[in-house]
């Protein structure tokens, strides 16, 4: 693949009017929707409702923060701008049921990722903007990164320009929370959602959590503590993410004792193997195909919670080392 070689866009390039102008309602007041709200604030955004559904514990702390909540409904009615800041599993059933039947007409609608868009999940209404303005990471990073004078990189992208105006909507808010700090650059709906969905599927959490628990157990097995075994796998990890982080890969090597080197250059082809490649074939066609996505959005409205998986997480010889280890140390979270 050729290097993706787009110029990044800065603040200085943009115009904040898009969204300074406009009435904007945030569903959800998670991570991100918390971040995104107080950073538009900050940019000058003066007219914002946070919608939640009803008995949602986080009315309490948006209403601290000192923002009008609303119902879904409400907010549908009232804005010039939703951003759906909700779970994506939740999305289908919000924009159905809460959003469509009371939506002011004209109104654009932001995404943070590209999922339920790109899916199918959300059908657009021919006036309507549709814009993904994804700032790349965990929602509290954003404001995290906000207040520093700097955000998180920022990706945009537009399914629907009924108004003629979405790309400079979609610019204008990621460079109000933020990613105008750092750079915002173009993306497709397609790429966003196939990307991030891998990602997260084979590396940052699923890969990572199965290399964790094998290891920990081969380890065991070998007569290892348990308590030494969660050192090595599981504990140590942040050490190595935040080599890479500052470093890139070839940079953590160099940084790393030789013999760690050594020993993971001998072992990497056959981790990288016919095996896992055939995995990250069957990821990717569920991913692309779309069928991984039905099938999670079916559970979810079928109410499950993944209840059963946590329960049987928690139950496992490692997260008791791992719950031992962070009781020692005094980093146990209370
Ligand atoms: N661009 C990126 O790199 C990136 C990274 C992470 C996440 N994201 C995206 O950000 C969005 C939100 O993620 P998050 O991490 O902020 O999630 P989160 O912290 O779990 O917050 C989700 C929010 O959605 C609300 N919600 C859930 N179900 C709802 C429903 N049925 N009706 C109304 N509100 C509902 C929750 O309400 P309660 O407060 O009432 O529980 C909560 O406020 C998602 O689209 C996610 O994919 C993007």
């Amino acid at each position: 693949m050729t290097p993706d070689t787009t110029e990044p866009l800065y603040t200085r390039d943009i115009d904040p009017g898009p969204i300074t102008s406009r009435r904007v309602a945030l569903v959800g007041y998670g991570n991100h929707g918390r971040s995104h709200a107080l950073c538009l604030r900050d940019s000058g955004v003066s007219q914002i409702r946070i919608a939640l559904r009803a008995g949602s514990a986080s009315r309490a702390k948006a209403e601290a923060d000192g923002f009008e909540v609303v119902t879904v409904a409400e907010a549908a009615a009232w804005a010039d701008v939703i951003a759906l800041l909700a779970a994506d599993e939740a999305h289908r059933q919000i924009w159905t049921q809460d959003i469509l039947p009371h939506r002011k007409p004209g109104q654009a609608l932001i995404v943070c990722h590209g999922f339920s868009v790109h899916y199918g999940m959300i059908e657009a209404p021919a006036d309507a903007d549709i814009i993904l303005a994804a700032a790349k990471g965990p929602g509290g990073a954003v404001r995290q990164e906000f207040l520093k004078g700097r955000g998180l990189i920022g990706f945009w992208a537009v399914h629907q320009d009924a108004s003629g105006q979405a790309r400079a909507l979609a610019l204008a808010y990621l460079a109000a929370i933020g990613s105008g700090n750092v750079g915002i650059f173009p993306t497709t709906f397609r790429e966003e959602t196939v990307s991030d969905l891998f990602g997260e599927q084979v590396v940052l959490v699923g890969g990572m959590v199965a290399l964790a628990k094998a290891s920990f157990t081969r380890l065991t097995a070998a007569g290892v503590s348990e308590r030494m075994a969660y050192i090595d796998c599981v504990h140590e990890l942040k050490y190595l993410a935040d080599l890479i982080q500052e470093r890139g890969i070839a940079g953590m090597y160099e940084a790393i004792s030789d013999t760690a080197e050594f020993g993971a250059r001998e072992i990497e082809d056959a981790i990288a193997g016919p095996e896992l490649l055939t995995v990250f074939d069957g990821a990717m066609e569920a991913i692309e195909s779309g069928s991984f996505a039905r099938k999670w959005v079916e559970r979810y409205e079928s109410g499950d919670r993944l209840q059963a998986e946590r329960a049987r997480d928690r139950a496992l010889p490692i997260e008791a080392a791992g719950a031992e280890l962070r009781s020692r140390l005094g980093t146990a979270t209370k």
